[in-house]
């Protein structure tokens, strides 16, 4: 049987929070556990050059990532874990791609249009990288020759991107490249606790991080922002616009439960301290073992994660070598 070839990367970015880890960790691991898919996993460091500067900041973050993705379960001798910085032909092949990359397909990118106005709103010019960054993206799929590619929504657009260029490389200069599908399915979209967007690390109040000890959860939870109607005890709410009630369909808080906040919040019987009591345990149930790994694997000294970053470069760089060889003939560039 032939394997499908999974890839994903995150970019190094900071700590982890449960927004990431039910958007994408979790369906990682569930990818890797499954025999028909072979799983490339790596931290995007090249990627967050667009709009990070500090040296000493993302060498920390790369490990930070890596030991988000042991805590929360990817085994490495089963996925290969790496850094993208390990792997220089992945440039290489950023490269080749760039040159038949269509500039009006990238200034049109939604990632782009945003970062590009952010960077005007506060008086920068965007930088040649941000613009690139789907043709970067594109020659990590194809390096590995990747055909399903777990990413959020948001992220769907470069996926997409990445096939157009499959398919052009394909037809210019000979089969290469399998096409990449983007693959959402199983990645929930997990709000902020200030219920404006998506949990994300730009707004640190709003984040649960993967390493929140319970009492922390538990403090962040209770002056989340619940149904803005209910100011007293007693008032009745409604689920439908409470923010709480969204984290708790989104980590599937147990059916029985649901169904009684579901009523019992319609009539103010239960308080939204309870409803959050109930949310904080659901939250702790999912983080304990996340910690317990964690404790682990921080146990096993910091050589542990060079190790293991090493090897998984090794072995993804021995992968994408051998592609970027092939796109070299292809197109008549080979190393003399
Ligand atoms: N751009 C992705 C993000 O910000 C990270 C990323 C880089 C990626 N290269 C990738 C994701 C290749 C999937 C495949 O989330």
């Amino acid at each position: 049987m032939k394997r499908q070839i999974v890839l994903s990367g995150i970019r190094a970015t900071g700590k982890m929070h449960l927004g990431n880890y039910v958007g994408a960790l979790k369906n990682f691991v569930e990818l890797s556990e499954d025999k028909a898919m072979e799983c490339f996993y790596f931290i995007a460091n090249l990627h967050t050059l667009t709009t990070h500067t500090n040296p000493s900041e993302l060498r920390e973050s790369v490990k930070s990532v890596l030991r988000d993705f042991l805590a929360c379960g990817i085994d490495p001798n089963v996925a290969t874990i790496y850094a993208q910085s390990s792997i220089p032909e992945i440039t290489e092949l950023s490269w080749m791609l760039s040159c038949i990359a269509p500039i009006n397909l990238l200034t049109i990118m939604p990632h782009f249009k945003e970062k590009r106005d952010k960077m005007h709103e506060a008086g920068m010019t965007e930088n040649a990288g941000l613009l690139t960054y789907p043709v970067l993206m594109a020659a990590d799929i194809l390096g590995v020759k990747s055909n399903l590619v777990p990413v959020g929504d948001d992220q769907a657009p470069h996926v997409e991107f990445a096939r157009e260029l499959a398919k052009k490389f394909n037809d210019t200069f000979g089969e290469l490249f399998q096409l990449p599908k983007f693959f959402g399915g199983a990645g929930l979209r997990l709000p902020g606790l200030d219920n404006r967007g998506k949990m994300s690390k730009s707004e640190t109040s709003s984040v649960i991080y993967l390493d929140d000890t319970p009492d922390i959860v538990r403090k962040k939870l209770k002056v989340a922002i619940t149904d803005p109607q209910r100011i007293k005890r007693y008032d009745p709410g409604d689920p439908n616009v409470c923010n709480i009630f969204n984290f708790h369909h989104a980590l599937q808080t147990a059916p029985l439960d649901i169904a009684r906040i579901t009523k019992e919040c319609k009539t103010g019987e239960i308080g939204c301290v309870e409803c959050k009591e109930i949310l904080s345990k659901v939250v702790n149930d999912i983080l304990a073992p996340i910690h317990e790994r964690r404790a682990k694997i921080i146990g096993m000294g910091t050589n542990y994660i060079d190790d293991v970053l090493h090897e998984g470069g090794l072995r993804a760089r021995k992968v994408i070598r051998k592609t970027v060889n092939e796109a070299k003939e292809l197109v008549g560039i080979p190393c003399y």
